[in-house]
């Protein structure tokens, strides 16, 4: 799925002329970053893997003739954020994409607290740090869009995931209140928050997808969504799962959740 030109003519217009994006080099943050090369955004993009995001510069360049820049920093080190803020700081960038992040599964307790804290401090201290640096910003320039991924488990309890649905509930109530705070500056705050979607999160997570979308087809509806409304479900998988539980209370979403997630990791989890 690609961008229209009349939306890639609105994105430029809004948010342009640069971007950055964090999690580029690979899945959701990677499609994001070809979408908006296409539109005609310069890009900077963000990754650990500096042999994903050169391979990623060079088909930006080539494709759609933009400027790129890579930035390679691990955010859950000290002086990660930082890096991103000073490399980016003399760059005119109107659109921030916080794509970064990471799953766990598995029971909670039995998870390292380790693994438990570098996501946290991804999914969360870093996310907000960047959202935090860029809406002054954008506010000062009065003009700026933010996307940041939440996730369709953010609206309830999940068993199994327990803790990274809790800081995707964290991404998605912080743009929540955000968007309108920032909204009278000229600024849009964006929630994605995606059912499963094919990349290597689940690998990463030690998760089992029998269905999933791919990036390219929430790439598209999530820029696409920018601007026009705080949370977006990308795909028609994830507005099925999504709306197929709207009606359901929230104790047996969590319920529903538990059965869901603890098939997804039931190689590794004993439920009881
Ligand atoms: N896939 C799903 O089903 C799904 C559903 C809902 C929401 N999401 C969210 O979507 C976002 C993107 O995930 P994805 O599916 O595209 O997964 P992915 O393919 O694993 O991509 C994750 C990205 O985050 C980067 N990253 C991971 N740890 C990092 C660290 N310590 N420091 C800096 N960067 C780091 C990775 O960089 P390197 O590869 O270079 O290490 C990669 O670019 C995440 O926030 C995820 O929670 C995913």
């Amino acid at each position: 799925m690609n961008l229209t030109s009349s939306a890639k003519e609105r994105l430029l217009r809004n948010y342009g002329p640069w971007a950055l994006v964090t999690g580029a080099s690979s899945g959701i943050g990677l499609e994001l970053a070809k979408q908006i090369a296409s539109a005609g955004f310069n890009v900077v993009i963000h990754g650990r893997n500096q042999e994903q995001l050169t391979h990623l510069l060079h088909e930006l360049k080539t494709t759609y003739t933009v400027d790129v820049k890579i930035i390679v920093a691990d955010l859950t080190e000290a002086g990660g954020v930082e890096q991103l803020i000073l490399k980016t700081q003399h760059l005119p960038i109107g659109l921030f994409i916080a794509s970064a992040g990471l799953g766990t599964s598995g029971k909670f307790i039995d998870n390292s607290l380790h693994t438990e804290i570098n996501m946290l401090r991804i999914n969360c201290e870093a996310l907000m740090m960047l959202t935090h640096y860029f809406s002054q910003r954008f506010c000062d320039q009065k003009r700026g869009g933010i996307i940041v991924l939440s996730s369709m488990v953010a609206f309830q309890g999940v068993p199994f995931s327990a803790h990274y649905a809790a800081t995707k509930a964290y991404v998605q109530t912080l743009a929540e209140g955000l968007a309108e705070e920032v909204k009278p500056y000229h600024v849009d705050v964006l929630a994605a928050a995606p059912g499963p979607v094919n990349t290597k999160f689940a690998k990463r997570a030690n998760m089992q997808m029998n269905m999933a979308l791919s990036p390219q087809q929430i790439a598209v509806p999530i820029l696409n969504a920018l601007g026009r409304k705080t949370t977006v479900f990308p795909g028609m998988l994830t507005k099925v799962l999504v709306y197929s539980l709207q009606t359901v209370p929230r104790w047996a979403k969590i319920k529903i959740m538990k059965r869901v997630m603890g098939g997804m990791t039931k190689h590794h989890v004993k439920q009881n």
